[in-house]
This record gives C-alpha cells, structure tokens and sequence, in this order.
C-alpha cells in the first residue's frame, strides 16, 4: 500500500515537472522567436511596410505584430489612395492601419504625400501654382490634424533628386518651382507640430555621390534657413552582390547628426538575382548585417523598416525582372534564417 502510494507521488511529481519544462520551454520558444520583444527593449524602431490585406488574414496580423514595432502604409497613404479626388478622402484603410497599430502598441510611419508618383489624376493635371499650393496644403493639413498625436513621423516629401543631383521634374515642381518642399514642411509642421517630419529618398545613402551630396546639401539650407526638418530616409534597396560601402554610408549620417538629424533606414530590402544560392543568400546576409549593426552603432540612426515582409507579396519581382528572395520571410510566411541572424544582433547589443 505504502509502496502504491510513493510510487503514485513520484509519477506526481515527475508529471508536474514535465508539464513545468514543457510551458517553460513554450514561453522562451515563443519568446526566442521574436525579434520585437528584442527591438522594443533597444527602443529600436524595427518595421515594416504593409497592405490593407495584411490586417485581415489573422495569420499575417499576429505575424506583424509579434515581430515589428512600427508600421508604414506600403501605398495607401499615398495621393492616388488617400485622395483619388478633390473632394474624397479615403480614409478606411489608414484607420484600419492605425487602429491596429495602436491596439497593438505599435507605432505608425506616414508616407508618402508629394511625390512624382502614384498620384491621382487630377493632382497630375494640375496646372496653376495656385491649385498646386492649394492642394498640398489641403492634404498635408487635412491628414496631419486628423492624425495628430497617432501618427510618429512622416515622409513628407519623397524622392525629389534625380541621380545627378538636379530636382526631379514633378507636378510641385513644374506648377510651384524648388520652393515646394519648404512649403510642403513649413504646412506639416504648423498642422501638427510635434510629429517629426522627414525628407525621403533612395539612393542618397553614400556621402560622395551627386545625389547623396545635392539631398544633404538641400537640408543644410533648410536646417540654416530654419524650415522645419527633423530627419532624413535613407530608403535602402540593395542588391545582395553589392557589399555595403560602410565608410560612406557612416560619414554621411554622422553629416546629418552634426545637423542635429536623424536618420531613419525607411525601406529596407536586399535583393538576390535569381536563382537564390547558398552563395548569394551569404552576400544577402553580409549587407543586412552591415545595415543593421550601423543602425544599431550610429545614434542618430532611429529606426530600421523593412520594405514588405514576405517574398509572396514582394514589389520587387515586378520592378526588378529577373531579382526576389529579398525580405525576412518566405512566400510561406516562415522566417528564414536570416530572421534569426538579425534576431540574435538585436539581442546581443
Ligand atoms: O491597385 C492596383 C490593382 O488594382 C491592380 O490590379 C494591380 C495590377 O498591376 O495594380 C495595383 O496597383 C499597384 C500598386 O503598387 C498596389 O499594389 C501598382 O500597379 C504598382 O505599380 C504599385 O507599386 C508600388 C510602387 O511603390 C509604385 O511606385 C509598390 O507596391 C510599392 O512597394 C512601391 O513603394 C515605393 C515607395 O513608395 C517609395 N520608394 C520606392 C518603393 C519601391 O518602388
């Protein structure tokens, strides 16, 4: 009898240690995976661009909110979307986004209102200076006083430099001429005051080239003229085979913090020829190591935002025939061990 019952409390205790081990195994499984909890303890700003759809496959919602703690609207804040016509606003798809986002406190990246592209027709038929100045203003006042207080920080112009350097022909500048960007940030910054506005671009990461040097050039004088600016996009699209050109990339946002800037890696991706080898996806990892260790050391660097999450719904096959495989997770949704690779970055700094 006794016997029974010594046996009965080891199998006891030996079932309530396996069930202790198994949950506790859970937790630091679940926790192990997720490169936010890492990123929120940093206070880095670790995201992500996304579509509407994103929010309603509750896979792919759980997915975002466990691994970024920032989000950006892939398109939907832009012109062609936020404002099809002079007299629509819609709205639906940007509330959805923030309304996620703050349910599950994440932050909100805006982007992006005056650009060359995706606009709607009739801010592309715009033909006088004073329509032009209207519109603008209309938008940016509208969206930042609707958003106030919800939104961090936005793209307010974005891509404005052609490669040599020279401001892109674009409708702002055909109808309102170069002074459109500091009335473009002058408008943000007296709808809402505390968000911080940035200027955004590709391509301008590398101090010594035309464009890297005409883009900072242009936020020295906004910066001495007192146009309020609180901060740069370097966008980041690369392609896995290039390495990193480090001394370049670290002397420009170094330029930018003795101008009291920060920078934000906005649009993060490494791209690899097709087919993917063990080799290209090594190059692939190098540069996202790279970028993200210089995010990581530089401290006016803020934030590190991905440009699309999986490969499924990925803007770069269409853009760059022939390129793919450039994001974190596969046309599965899996993470790829490049995941992990920048997991483990975040947590040891
Ligand atoms: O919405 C239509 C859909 O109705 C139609 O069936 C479909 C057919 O092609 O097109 C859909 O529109 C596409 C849109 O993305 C939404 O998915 C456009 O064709 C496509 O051109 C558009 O591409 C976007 C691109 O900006 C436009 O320039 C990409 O998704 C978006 O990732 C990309 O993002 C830009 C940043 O804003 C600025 N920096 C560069 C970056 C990459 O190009």
């Amino acid at each position: 009898m006794k016997a029974k019952k010594s046996i009965l409390r080891i199998t006891k205790i030996l079932f309530s240690t396996a069930l202790a081990i198994v949950f506790a195994l859970s937790i630091f499984g679940c926790v192990e995976k997720n490169i936010r909890r890492y990123a929120d303890a940093k206070k880095l700003d670790f995201g992500v661009a996304v579509r509407p759809s994103d929010m309603l496959y509750p896979e792919r919602a759980e997915l975002l909110a466990d691994h970024f703690n920032i989000l950006v609207a892939e398109n939907t804040m832009k012109m062609q979307y936020l404002r099809p016509n002079p007299t629509f606003w819609n709205w639906s798809d940007i509330d959805q986004l923030i309304n996620f986002a703050e349910e599950h406190k994440m932050k909100i990246k805006g982007h992006t209102f005056i650009w060359h592209s995706q606009n709607s027709g009739f801010v592309s038929s715009l033909n006088t200076r004073e329509d032009a100045l209207k519109v603008l203003r209309e938008t940016i006042t509208e969206t930042l006083t609707r958003y106030k207080g919800r939104i961090a920080e936005y793209d307010i112009c974005n891509e404005i430099f052609e490669e040599n350097g020279t401001l892109r022909d674009s409708v702002w500048m055909r109808t309102i001429g170069p002074e459109y960007v500091d009335i473009a940030f002058q408008t943000a910054r007296e709808a809402d005051p505390s968000v911080k506005l940035l200027l955004n671009d590709y391509n301008n990461e590398y101090a010594g080239t035309a464009k890297a040097d005409a883009f900072y050039n242009l936020v020295k004088s906004m910066v001495e003229r007192g146009i309020p600016i609180d901060g740069v996009g370097f966008q980041m699209h690369m392609i896995a085979k290039d390495p990193i050109k480090e001394a370049a990339l670290i002397a420009n946002i170094r330029r930018f913090n003795d101008l009291g800037l920060t920078v934000s890696f906005t649009e993060v991706d490494v791209r690899i020829q097709m087919p993917v080898t063990p080799e290209k996806e090594a190059e692939q990892e190098a540069a996202y190591k790279t970028l993200l260790r210089i995010a990581m050391e530089e401290p006016n660097v803020k934030s590190f935002i991905l440009w699309g999450y999986t490969d499924l719904q990925s803007w770069i096959p269409a853009t760059f025939g022939g390129y793919g495989s450039a994001h974190l997770f596969d046309d599965k949704f899996q993470p790829k061990p490049l995941y992990y690779t920048l997991m483990d970055m975040i947590k040891a700094k």
